[in-house]
């Protein structure tokens, strides 16, 4: 398989690579590499000007894109006779939460979902309506996409004025997107949570030990969910996230677009060996 990848230009300077992704950019140089800025979104840059190969696939490592956005990268990619890996609908497959929970609710919490169009009208008393068929009196809001990690947090007492969350979502977040997630408030234990990249079939762990220490038991816990969700997913290239419950059992928290996931508690030399070949011949990938 022949890839190259996409990276966002700074928004200060378009013929420079965002800071955020700048180290990426330069670690992957023996990848064909482009430039995209983001907000404008017309124009592809050849960064390395070389000719480009019409059977490369294109992956975007960037900030999260808005669906349109995602939409609009396709079409640029297309116009130049290439593929990004991801289409714009697998792209949404695992971005979008409602798109993904239905086939791994078995792995996670109890999870309820409203979209934007149905919150135009009494959105306040159908939200309430939601909440009151879960159980606990806590609850964990996000929309579509994420959870607000500033202001009041992301979770909710049932009988909390949602309106004034709403409110303070679309304050620190800019919009909603797609509409609003629920999911039933669960104790985790602190600091268990393990990003899996799943790239080309294989799963990726941050953690080069899990496979050899089979007497840690709640690690490998983790690693035989993340494998069983591997297998239900079909996607080219996804993170998968899981925690332990404060009684050391894994749930799936969240799965995500590989391209705009951050590569959290990954050493970035790591990271990148998801994407050489030899690594995957090799099977370094657990
Ligand atoms: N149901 C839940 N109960 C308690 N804490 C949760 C729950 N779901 C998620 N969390 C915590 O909130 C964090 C953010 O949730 P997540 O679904 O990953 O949203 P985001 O998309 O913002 O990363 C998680 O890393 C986890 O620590
Ligand atoms: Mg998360």
């Amino acid at each position: 398989m022949k890839i190259g990848f996409i990276f966002p230009t700074s928004p200060f300077n378009s013929k420079e690579i965002d800071d955020d992704f700048k180290e990426q950019y330069e670690l992957l140089n023996q990848f064909p590499r482009l430039a995209v800025d983001i907000d404008e979104m017309t124009k592809l840059i050849n960064l390395d000007k070389k000719e480009l190969n019409s059977e490369t696939l294109w992956i975007y490592r960037g900030w999260m894109l808005q669906k349109g956005q995602y939409q609009k990268l396709n079409h640029l990619v297309e116009k130049m006779n290439g593929r990004l890996l991801t289409s714009p609908e697998q792209y949404l497959n695992a971005h979008h939460l409602p798109n993904w929970i239905d086939s791994l609710q078995e792995y996670s919490m109890p999870t309820k979902f409203i979209s934007l169009d149905d919150m135009q009208e009494n959105s306040v008393q159908k939200i309430n309506s939601i909440l009151n068929g879960m159980k606990g009196d806590r609850v964990m809001v996000k929309d579509y996409v994420k959870s607000l990690k500033t202001g009041s947090g992301n979770i909710i007492q049932k009988g909390d004025d949602i309106s004034q969350k709403i409110n303070e979502m679309i304050h620190f977040k800019g919009s909603l997107e797609g509409g609003l997630v629920f999911r039933q408030y669960i104790d985790l234990a602190p600091h268990s949570e393990h990003r899996f990249f799943v790239f080309n079939q294989q799963l990726h762990s941050s953690l080069s030990d899990l496979s050899i220490d089979p007497l840690n038991l709640p690690l490998t816990g983790i690693l035989a969910m993340a494998y069983q969700i591997k297998e239900k997913i079909n996607l080219p290239f996804y993170s998968i996230d899981i925690a332990l419950t404060k009684n050391l059992k894994p749930v799936l928290i969240e799965i995500g677009d590989g391209q705009v996931s951050d590569y959290v508690g990954w050493d970035i030399h790591n990271f990148i060996q998801i994407f050489q070949t030899k690594t995957l011949q090799n099977k370094k990938g657990i």
